[in-house]
């Protein structure tokens, strides 16, 4: 039987620092998750707040194949809101959970074991009311007490959960620990070969995969993890990571996963520019360093044999030449058909839009690669609705002080502004905007990346901003980097806008 891969990069991943994504990513990126084959995507926590309703709900709606997961704490109501959220679901999962560590259960909760035992057992039997499909975790299980632990998970099993959870919260296991745990776990729950044994690892110490192969390697048939890594604090058990272990350790591990490798770049490209969180050149799997080899010795191995120096293909992730697929002269037609080839489903409105931006920069840049489309595609999917529009800007600069002048536009009316600044032309910019919106908002972030090669390749920016405690993330995307950094501040803004009404 095949590991099953609960991805929660919608739920634990969105938990990370500054990540909040709008519904209309969070529905893109459980697309792209269902074209990875995932098996059960988790897409948010509905009771948390409105936005991940609404996520879990349209997920719920319009993505088919993978089991569509709800999570709810042990308690009535968070567990109808999981259930009215997964209503529309074709194979709906209620993932349940409460702690069961001294610490947690005696500082967070203030219960008993057997008041946690009491909740655990009845939030499982209300979650069966509205699907066969109920997942229990046992919060901070791996510092729980073992008997304690295995006590719970049977009585769960009992009423009807399917899968059991054994998360390790706060990322405080060794590999031998954690897999121990889990043959523990197998061998001291009774009922236990009625339920699937999931876990939940987290990266304090940097070994979420290494805890999470070992408990494979005792019993466990399924692994929860988040594309990229990310999640809570230091993140989740990075997806790819299992994936290629499994798939290249296959000779070792002899287990496989359902995912189609293939997917594994786009997915983690997608998720690293809707959430704003850069991937670490050196990241195993799908950092941009992780198929480069920058020694004389390892290249002249690799050209001679590929294999001296390389245990993996990129080829296997989908990491293919990014070839020109259109230029100045494509029409509509030709463009629709590409983006259908790179899996993208628009509406006319969403065509015509996207066309227009390609049209734009097909008169900048002569030839436009698969990665310049996935660019448009994705600053499309991030727009949100926009109480201020950049309709004009204006920059000179010099070594020491720059000058912009932004004119922007909202419900009609133009606003003009300018700005100088010792810190250059974007820092300018940037002041010229907060006086047209009056947001007081603080740049927490920027970053810069090129999405392609050459002198006209297309820059993108990510902006993260601070206001009223939260971080909001923006993105912007353009030939000129100016116009990008603009547009990314002007996503974040409207993306503060769009909660709160200004405060002005
Ligand atoms: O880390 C954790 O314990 C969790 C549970 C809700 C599964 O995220
Ligand atoms: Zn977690």
């Amino acid at each position: 039987m095949a590991i099953k891969i609960f991805d929660t990069t919608l739920r634990d991943g969105e938990q990370s620092p500054g990540v909040s994504l709008s519904v209309k990513e969070k529905l893109e990126i459980a697309k792209q998750l269902a074209k990875l084959e995932v098996d059960v995507i988790e897409a948010g926590f509905p009771i948390a707040s409105e936005g991940d309703f609404k996520g879990v709900q349209k997920i719920a709606q319009e993505v088919k194949g993978p089991v569509i997961a709800g999570l709810a704490r042990a308690t009535k109501q968070d567990i109808d809101r999981a259930g009215e959220a997964l209503k529309d679901a074709k194979k709906p999962r209620i993932h349940t959970f409460i702690a069961t560590s001294p610490v947690h259960m005696k500082y967070k909760l203030k219960k008993s074991p057997q008041e946690v035992l009491e909740s655990a057992v009845e939030a499982v039997k209300y979650a069966k009311t509205y699907t066969n499909d109920v997942e229990f975790s046992a919060e901070d299980a791996f510092r729980s007490d073992k008997d304690f632990l295995c006590e719970v998970f049977e009585a769960v099993i009992a009423a009807g959960a399917t899968t059991i959870n054994v998360p390790d919260t706060v990322g405080y296991a060794t590999p031998l620990e954690f897999g121990g745990l889990i043959k523990y776990i197998k061998d001291n729950v009774p009922n236990i070969n009625q339920a699937v044994i999931s876990v939940h690892c987290h990266n304090d110490l940097g070994l979420a995969v290494a805890n999470s192969l070992a408990a494979i390697e005792n019993g466990a048939k399924q692994v929860e993890c988040a594309v990229n890594g990310i999640g809570e604090r230091a993140g989740n058990t990075a997806l790819e990571e299992i994936a290629l272990a499994l798939n290249t350790r296959y000779d070792y591990f002899a287990k496989q996963s359902n995912l189609n490798l293939k997917e594994i770049a786009r997915t983690s490209r997608l998720v690293s520019h809707l959430t704003g969180m850069e991937i670490q050149p050196n990241k195993a799997i799908v950092g941009k360093n992780a198929f480069a080899h920058e020694s004389g010795i390892h290249q002249d191995g690799v050209i001679k044999e590929r294999t001296t120096y390389e245990i993996m293909d990129a080829t296997t992730i989908g990491l293919e030449e990014n070839k020109i697929v259109l230029g100045k002269h494509s029409g509509r037609h030709a463009f629709r058909q590409k983006l259908e080839e790179l899996g993208y489903e628009l509406s006319q409105e969403e065509l015509n839009s996207a066309f227009k931006r390609f049209k734009n920069l097909a008169d900048k840049k002569k030839e436009i690669t698969g990665f310049d489309l996935e660019a448009i595609m994705e600053d499309e999917i991030s727009q949100v609705d926009e109480v201020y529009q950049i309709n004009l800007l204006q920059v000179t600069s010099s070594p020491g002080l720059a000058t912009a002048t932004v004119q922007m536009e909202k419900d009609t009316k133009k606003i003009n502004e300018s700005a100088c600044s010792e810190g250059g032309p974007i820092d300018a910019i940037y002041e010229a905007m907060n006086r047209i919106t009056g947001l007081k908002c603080k740049l927490a972030d920027y970053q810069i990346d090129s999405v392609t090669s050459g002198k006209d390749a297309l820059g993108e920016v990510i902006v993260k901003l601070e206001h009223q405690d939260k971080i909001y993330v923006g993105r912007g995307i353009s030939t000129d980097i100016i116009e990008a950094s603009a547009r990314a501040y002007n996503n974040a803004m409207n993306r503060i806008l769009n909660t709160v009404t200004s405060d002005k």
